[in-house]
């Protein structure tokens, strides 16, 4: 009798937590049948946008050890556009955007990094711009246990002075399994390269509209180094 009490409690405790799927990177508690049927649902509809077949004129600016970036232009064959759409709205589901027009669809240049194992693990939206806000650096509070709560609470300020820019991103996304493995920062380097042709655009050119708190530590962090 002990011995199956044991068991149902291990069942119990095994369902209970928080799990992270390893391959659509959802946390969710299997205890709770809406959450696994959510999981289901987000999972196939995750990894199918992700996926990523390619196509034959396919635009490689750049290839590293671990995948490539691929350039999508407006003028691109439409399973191209399909795919860059499919996947700004798995971006923009996840950012909390909803249906956030784009000031110029004829401009808007997306990169996706795709790895080995050909999943779009990063995408990049770009749009040409003539100026931008500086978002203002926050003035010097004390360092407190409490300063990363913080950090993400705060909303930021911007100049009233519009300064001169010319790359405007929109949208910076990797996926949630593969950050912190420098895909943003090599995403960004690359569009400098590659956005304007023939020159190399410095940190002042290019500017993150309305970041995220991510978005945010990250832009700070790229445009310092
Ligand atoms: N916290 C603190 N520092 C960070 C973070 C973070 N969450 N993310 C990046 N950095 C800093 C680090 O210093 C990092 O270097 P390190 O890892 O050696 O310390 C450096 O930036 C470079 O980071 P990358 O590895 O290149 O960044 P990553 O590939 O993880 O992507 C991104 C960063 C795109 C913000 C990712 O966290 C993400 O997709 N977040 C969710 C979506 C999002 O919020 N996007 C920004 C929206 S704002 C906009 O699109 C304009
Ligand atoms: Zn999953």
């Amino acid at each position: 009798k002990d011995f199956k009490d044991q068991m149902i409690i291990d069942a119990g405790q095994k369902h209970f937590g928080a799990i992270i799927c390893k391959s659509c990177g959802m946390i969710y508690t299997a205890a709770s049948p809406e959450d696994e049927a959510q999981h289901i649902q987000h999972h196939q509809r995750f990894l199918e946008g992700i996926k990523y077949v390619g196509w034959k004129k396919e635009r490689v600016v750049a290839e590293f050890w671990d995948g490539k970036m691929v350039l999508i232009l407006p003028d691109d064959p439409k399973y191209a556009i399909k795919k860059a759409e499919d996947v700004r709205e798995l971006v923009d589901n996840e950012l909390g955007f909803k249906q956030i027009v784009l000031s110029c669809p004829s401009k808007i240049k997306t990169y996706f990094f795709v790895s080995n194992e050909r999943k779009i693990v990063g995408c990049l939206i770009a749009e040409q711009i003539k100026q931008a806000f500086r978002v203002l650096s926050e003035p010097n509070v004390p360092q407190s246990p409490n300063q990363d709560v913080l950090q993400h609470h705060r909303a930021w300020r911007c100049s009233i002075k519009p300064e001169v820019a010319i790359c405007g991103i929109s949208r910076i996304w990797v996926f949630s399994l593969m950050r912190r493995r420098g895909i943003a920062r090599r995403m960004v380097d690359v569009v400098r390269n590659t956005f304007m042709y023939g020159c190399y655009l410095s940190t002042d050119e290019i500017a993150f509209s309305d970041p995220t708190p991510d978005g945010k530590l990250f832009a700070t962090k790229y445009c310092q180094t």
